[in-house]
């Protein structure tokens, strides 16, 4: 089956330069998501229409296997439609729209949408929610039971807008019904642009079967117009990312205060405690400790019964087994041995103005308080460092080594 994401649009109400699509929540663009379950349903190659700073889109959409299509000036859903023509033109089959600003219509929910439109050989099917509060939503208007329209806000009567049953804006048509209806729709409405919804009462009018299906819950039909609405989706993905680690084994001290991101794993037996934020891509073993105040950025891979305590930021780090850094540390681009204990305020010093460079720390090292660690630089296992001392590639050290100062010295052991 095709697909074909709506993309163009600015996101005027979200007041923001950048565009809605390329807002992010808990650190991936909201169209990621969109892609990502398309791409889970079995769908062809999306075609992704894009118009408002398309470039920036365009190169977003680099990540995914997806076909951009420009819509110059975004003259509405109906008109972006429109745009694919490659689409239209081969009239044979079903296309799935979806909108790029809804990412919470789950997989399970998208197939059941396709089953019942295949059930039922409707011409033009729309995924439809209850709303207790409708507002800024189409309305799915029905005379009898059966569905006959699509009524934007703005253009719907008071009565109309009583209506709590709205448009998610996911549809299936078929391809030839959708085609000759988006030819008849025109601007007549208070926005004075092409909507995709009026196709439906077009296509009823012609005797097409067209079907709205309330399958969707209320929570994955909020779509992103506003900074209000990001929030509520990012608190809702959240919701739902740490409900799955819970099933699995994971203790959260306080769920509505950490974040984590989709595609993040977290073994049995570890607990996070309140206020940790961990991004996508995040691997953490077996009995592990994070947080409270945890920062686990991209790329950060953490072995069994490690801690990572309050104030300390890893970035792309792999740290080992039993590795202790209870306070007040950042660890970006290192590599840490198992057992070592990191004392607070540990930094690994990674960028020199234009490159980032790696840290690695043996095994069982001692890392007193304050050290600095300016990268590149490869510590061998057991070294011991003194409170403030700055360890630079220039600091030689073997094994079981205590080194202290700035720069930091070996010392020997009758000094000590
Ligand atoms: C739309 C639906 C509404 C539905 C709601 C669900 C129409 C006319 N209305 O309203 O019935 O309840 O979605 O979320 O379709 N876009 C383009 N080009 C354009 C205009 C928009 O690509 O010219 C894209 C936007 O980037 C966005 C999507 O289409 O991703 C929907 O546009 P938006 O302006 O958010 O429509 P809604 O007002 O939410
Ligand atoms: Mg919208």
């Amino acid at each position: 089956m095709e697909a074909i994401v709506l993309a163009a649009g600015k996101g005027t109400r979200m007041r923001s330069e950048l565009p809605k699509v390329l807002h992010e929540v808990l650190g991936k663009p909201v169209l990621g998501y969109v892609l990502e379950t398309l791409v889970s349903s079995g769908s062809r190659k999306p075609y992704v229409v894009i118009g408002y700073k398309a470039e920036d889109v365009r190169a977003f959409l680099k990540n995914y296997d997806a076909v951009p299509v420009l819509q110059k000036e975004q003259k509405g859903t109906g008109h972006a439609v429109m745009m694919v023509k490659a689409v239209l033109k081969n009239a044979q089959g079903d296309v799935l729209i979806w909108p790029g600003d809804m990412p919470l219509v789950k997989l399970e929910t998208l197939k059941k949408f396709m089953e019942a439109h295949e059930k039922h050989r409707a011409h033009a099917s729309v995924l439809s929610c209850q709303q207790k509060d409708p507002a800024g939503y189409g309305r799915i208007v029905r005379e009898d039971g059966k569905f006959t329209a699509i009524r934007e806000e703005l253009d719907a009567t008071s009565e109309e807008r009583q209506i709590q049953e709205v448009n998610t804006g996911i549809y299936l048509f078929d391809k030839k019904a959708l085609a000759s209806a988006l030819h008849k729709v025109g601007q007549d409405n208070r926005k004075g642009e092409y909507y995709l919804t009026d196709t439906i009462e077009i296509l009823r009018r012609e005797g097409y079967c067209v079907e709205a299906f309330c399958l969707a819950g209320a929570e994955e039909g909020q779509g992103i117009n506003s900074q209000k609405d990001l929030a509520m989706v990012t608190q809702k993905i959240n919701e739902w990312e740490i409900e799955k680690h819970m099933d699995a084994g994971v203790t959260f001290i306080a769920p509505e205060q950490t974040f984590v991101a989709t595609g993040v794993k977290i073994g049995k037996g570890t607990v996070i405690y309140p206020w940790c934020f961990i991004e996508a891509g995040v691997v953490i073993g077996d009995a592990c400790k994070i947080g409270p105040f945890a920062k686990l950025r991209r790329g950060t891979i953490i072995d069994d019964k490690t801690e990572i305590g309050s104030f300390v930021e890893v970035n792309r780090s792999r740290i080992g087994k039993n590795v202790c850094a209870k306070h007040l540390a950042y660890l970006g681009d290192a590599v840490i041995g198992d057992g070592a204990n990191i004392g607070a305020g540990t930094i690994t010093a990674n960028f020199d103005g234009k490159n980032k460079h790696q840290t690695k720390i043996g095994k069982k090292a001692l890392i007193g308080s304050n050290t600095v660690f300016v990268a590149p630089i490869c510590v061998p296992d057991e070294v011991r460092t003194g409170a403030g001392a700055v360890v630079t590639c220039k600091t030689s050290m073997k094994k079981g080594d205590v080194v202290v100062g700035i720069p930091a010295k070996p010392i020997s052991k009758k000094k000590k």
